[in-house]
């Protein structure tokens, strides 16, 4: 086995450094100015560093029609979300196909991109496609609906990476491949999450673990929604885990910038691609992947995967059912692995837990190890 390769075949870096970073940069100063959002930014350092190869850019009418109705590029190469820069009409009006724009991150120029195309989009038809719904409860169509109306496309080079809370934990594609390879891993199933860690994600890491080489802990540090744990202590649980329970030399803890789309399996195919440009060969996808509500079926971000060809999808996915402690069994399992019935479980819904730890309740160790529950404790106090 051997790393996997880069979606559409190259990993693709347009970052630029040292003098030539410093001409763009002056350039920059010279161009009209497009400001970003957080959530832009964060697609932008992905596109700059090859976590979403084959794309060079924001995505130009080409190619969002194209994965907005198939999940894929127009050159084939499966994507599974669109990755776009929206700008208010009367800002749009002004740009030129082929004008060059600096790219600005609050005050500070970052990037610049080469206009392709200036273009409307149909909000209501995203929607459909993307998340399923136009039900605006849903964080992801609200953001969608709330944005603005046209899109502009084309390629990028960033120039000055923005300043990151997590710039100890943020690897690119080519650091991660890098590590992976002088630790001589030849295969490593990567983990997504937007949650501190709890036993059943414990329990599913390491079930992979004992198949691949090494594990990729790859918490999502982009925007999400307010009521989702932060992402800072959702680190810091990671890290006090980590000391305890997880064997250093085959586990790896980076940062993944993304932010969160809440596009269940839609999102699933695309955190599986991303994975794969940071060279992974094996991703987790549990149960109601990156799904919200009631939106989603709970294994229907596994079932997305069965239309695609191993070979397009080019990154093997391990799916777990729903994990729980059985006091019978004295262990984690699942349905596929335990006889006993619901009364043995342990289980309590996450409002309950969030309930517990604002009322300094230590969870059960069985949904919590106690090491993290106090994290938790102390970051809601
Ligand atoms: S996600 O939105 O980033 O997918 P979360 O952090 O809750 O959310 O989950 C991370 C991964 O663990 C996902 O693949 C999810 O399906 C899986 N997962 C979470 N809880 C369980 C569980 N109890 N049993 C099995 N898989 C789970």
């Amino acid at each position: 086995m051997t790393l996997a390769v880069p979606n559409g075949g190259d990993l693709v870096d347009c970052e630029l450094h040292g003098e030539a970073a410093f001409q763009a940069a002056a350039k920059a100063q010279t161009l009209r100015r497009i400001e970003l959002s957080p959530y832009a930014v964060s697609d932008l350092v992905m596109i700059a560093t090859g976590v979403l190869s084959p794309l060079r850019g924001f995505m130009n009418r080409l190619q969002y029609e194209a994965v907005v109705d198939n999940m894929r590029l127009p050159g084939g190469e499966l994507l599974g979300l669109p990755v776009t820069l929206p700008v208010p009409r009367q800002e749009a009006a002004g740009l030129r196909p082929d004008e060059e724009v600096a790219l600005v991150c609050g005050e500070t120029a970052i990037a610049i991109m080469r206009i392709e195309d200036v273009f409307s989009y149909d909000k209501q038809r995203e929607a459909l496609a993307v998340y399923g719904t136009t039900d605006t409860a849903h964080p992801g169509v609200a953001r969608l609906f709330g944005q603005p109306d046209m899109l502009i496309g084309g390629p990028i080079t960033l120039f000055r990476r923005p300043v990151s809370a997590f710039s100890d934990y943020e690897k690119t594609p080519k650091q991660l491949r890098a590590e992976f390879d002088s630790r001589g891993w030849r295969s490593v199933v990567g983990f997504q999450t937007r949650n501190p860690i709890h036993r059943a994600h414990e329990y599913i890491q390491k079930c992979a673990l004992e198949i691949v080489d090494g594990l990729l802990l790859h918490p999502l540090v982009g925007e999400t929604k307010a009521d989702d744990v932060s992402a800072a202590v959702r680190f810091k649980s990671y890290e006090v885990i980590l000391t305890h329970y997880y064997p250093a030399h085959r586990v790896i803890l980076a940062a993944f910038p993304a932010a969160m789309r809440y596009a269940g399996p839609r999102e699933a195919v695309f955190h599986a691609i991303c994975r794969r440009n940071y060279g992974c060969t094996h991703f987790i996808v549990g149960r109601d992947h990156a799904g919200v509500g009631d939106y989603y079926g709970t294994y229907a971000a596994q079932d997305i995967f069965s239309q695609f060809h191993p070979l397009e999808l080019g990154i093997q996915i391990l799916a777990f059912e729903h994990a729980f402690f059985c006091r019978r069994c004295d262990q984690m399992c699942s349905s596929k692995t335990c006889p006993h019935s619901a009364a043995d479980h342990v289980s309590l819904s996450g409002s309950k837990v969030r309930a517990m730890l604002r009322d300094n309740l230590m969870p059960p160790p069985q949904i919590t190890r106690p090491e993290v529950a106090e994290v938790l404790m102390s970051a809601d106090g």
